[in-house]
């Protein structure tokens, strides 16, 4: 069975692709492969950081491997936070304090329309793919919702009422910036 790594240990994230790639491929984490090293995210996009994880496994374990990174995009912000969505309100990783400097930024303004965009690298027998999923939307003015994680509570996609903390996570996932990249790259995987 062909065998890929995915460059992380988050068991969302390997639950979601396992399932959408069945049994053809076998998906490893970081922890099955042994790293447990801390590979920097120092690009400044976010195909950068896909691509530097993905070649960090590469050229330190030999393998066929992917990786992802993801933003919100907000577009009255010049895409801000994108590649800096996890440390907008500082290097502690905090939601809470990330969805309050967002809301605080954008008070006042009209234009609301955001994007969360995930980017794939996958490098197979050393050649480089990228992969993107986009899902648009808007940010509300105060978070609503209990699910899913991150900006959630205060982003609602384009079609809806809810937001993504308060549709759960099956609906989430159907749609989802992340689901619609790992779409691309499956689809890339499974080619005749
Ligand atoms: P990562 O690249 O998947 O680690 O995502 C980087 C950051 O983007 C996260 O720390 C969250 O702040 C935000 N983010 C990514 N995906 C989502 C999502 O599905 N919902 C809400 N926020 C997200």
């Amino acid at each position: 069975m062909k065998k890929l790594v995915f460059a992380t240990n988050n068991a969302h994230k390997l639950e979601e692709i396992r399932a959408i790639l069945g049994d053809e491929i076998e998906i490893l984490s970081l922890k099955d492969i042994h790293c447990d090293a801390d590979i920097p995210e120092t690009a400044d996009t976010l195909e950068g950081n896909a691509a530097l994880k993905a070649e960090y496994v590469y050229r330190n374990y030999g393998m066929d491997c992917f990786a992802d990174d993801t933003g919100l995009e907000v577009e009255a912000l010049g895409g801000a936070p994108g590649v800096y969505s996890a440390r907008y309100a500082g290097s502690s990783h905090d939601s809470e304090a990330n969805m309050k400097k967002l809301l605080a930024e954008l008070n006042g303004v009209t234009n609301r329309k955001a994007q969360f965009r995930t980017a794939i690298c996958l490098i197979e027998k050393g050649e480089k793919h990228l992969f993107e999923g986009i899902v648009k939307g808007a940010i509300i003015e105060a978070r609503r919702g209990n699910s899913g994680f991150g900006y959630d509570p205060v982003f609602v996609p384009e079609g809806y009422a809810e937001t993504f903390a308060e549709m759960g996570n099956d609906e989430k996932n159907k749609i989802s910036h992340r689901a619609r990249a790992v779409q691309q790259l499956c689809a890339y995987l499974n080619r005749p």
